[in-house]
């Protein structure tokens, strides 16, 4: 398999795979992460119908505060309004069409760079000079087409989706399976960027949810602390997937802090990795977390929201900015061994002679997410069920 296959061979083969049985999967087909097609039909049928992730809430507690983003090739923003409530807009100017806003900041009043037509945070225009001649013209006809903007378990999500459930109904399982046992909700984020890589979206998602590469890929930093026969991979569902894994109690900052009285026994010590379909992926240590937000910029490069932060104990603690300030030098290594071994595998999977291999019982997301890609882009049925007794009843 090629990446010059055609569209029709990768989307039989991506629905075949699918519809295997794990034990028998493989990898998703390696054209599937270059064409150009795939991604156009994943922009239409996943990125412009899903909930996508824009960081926490808490990166824009002030009124004027503000971050810009692009979904499916929209550009938006998203702002905390002067009722205390987070919007999301248009970011295309009415007038002839600018962008209004880079990047992220605090602005009282939206102004477009071009001419200067002024928005209220609220989306309506409030002033465009030199306007008054223009007879068929009314500022008050003019508002930034509004986004679908939910606030859920401290995230914020946005949508083209009119149709789509609510992010809270569509995400409930992850809150009473995973984060709910953290109280995630109260983990503040100390640290938010942007980035860009050279592989193809799905490769850093796919790397993100198998915790097989931690002993040998990230053997240089966490590897040694994550043990292979502790993890658990239970069956996600038709949102999300996730999987545990121990880590050695002697490293401090993904155990559980002295003060933290709701997390017990292996809990105090188990990590949980979530990736929130398509691309909103999180790990939630009983002490740090940390999360990428994943958007495709060309089938060749990924821009990456990456932030993170602390539990309240740790942050609250004496040394609180110590802790942060170790638990981002730690970040930041392992995810600079992702990134080369995830440029490494993109650029393995465009050779004529890559295949894909068999996935190992460590990689049990992958599948599912293949599952998810199936379902969205061919219609296939194959989906897991998520599985809360077993996982209960496993600690
Ligand atoms: S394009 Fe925005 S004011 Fe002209
Ligand atoms: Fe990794």
């Amino acid at each position: 398999m090629t990446s010059n296959t055609s569209l029709d061979a990768i989307l039989s083969e991506l629905r075949s795979n699918a519809e295997l049985p794990f034990e028998e999967s493989r990898n998703a087909p390696p054209g599937m992460y270059s064409s150009p097609e795939f991604l156009a039909l994943e922009q239409e049928h996943i990125f412009a119908k899903e909930w996508i992730c824009a960081g926490r809430a808490d990166a824009l507690s002030k009124p004027g505060d503000y971050l810009t983003m692009e979904i499916a090739d929209q550009p938006i923003f998203v702002v905390h309004d002067r009722n205390g409530d987070i919007r999301a807009w248009s970011n295309v100017c009415l007038h002839r069409m600018s962008l209004l806003l880079e990047g992220r900041g605090n602005k009282p009043v939206i102004t477009c760079p071009y001419h200067a037509w002024s928005y209220g945070l609220d989306g309506q225009l409030r002033n465009a000079p030199y306007m008054d001649d223009s007879a068929a013209f009314d500022k008050k006809d003019y508002c930034l087409p509004s986004i679908r903007c939910e606030l859920f378990d401290g995230w914020i999500y946005v949508t083209l989706n009119p149709d789509i459930e609510p992010a809270a109904e569509r995400f409930a399982p992850v809150r009473d399976i995973v984060t709910g046992r953290y109280q995630f909700e109260n983990y503040q984020e100390t640290f938010r960027e942007e980035h860009v890589w050279d592989t193809n979206w799905k490769v850093l998602a796919e790397n993100f949810m198998e915790s097989y590469h931690l002993f040998q890929l990230h053997g240089p930093t966490i590897g040694k602390q994550s043990k292979v026969e502790e993890m658990d991979m239970p069956p996600g569902g038709a949102t999300f997937n996730y999987h545990w894994i121990t880590k050695d109690s002697k490293f401090a900052l993904a155990t559980a802090h002295p003060d933290c009285t709701y997390l017990e026994g292996e809990w105090r010590r188990t990590t949980a990795l979530i990736t929130l379909y398509p691309g909103h992926m999180i790990t939630l240590t009983p002490g740090y977390f940390w999360y990428l937000v994943l958007q495709p910029q060309g089938p060749d490069q990924v821009k990456i929201l990456y932030g993170g932060g602390m539990a309240p104990d740790f942050i609250n603690d004496p040394q609180g900015a110590e802790h942060v300030a170790k638990a981002k030098e730690i970040l930041d290594a392992v995810n600079e061994e992702d990134r080369i071994g995830t440029a490494m595998v993109h650029k393995g999977m465009k050779a004529n002679l890559a295949r894909s291999g068999h996935l190992s019982y460590l990689e049990r997301p992958n599948h599912e997410f293949g599952q998810y890609l199936a379902r969205q882009i061919t219609g296939s049925a194959a989906c897991p069920t998520p599985d809360v007794e077993a996982l209960s009843a496993a600690r």
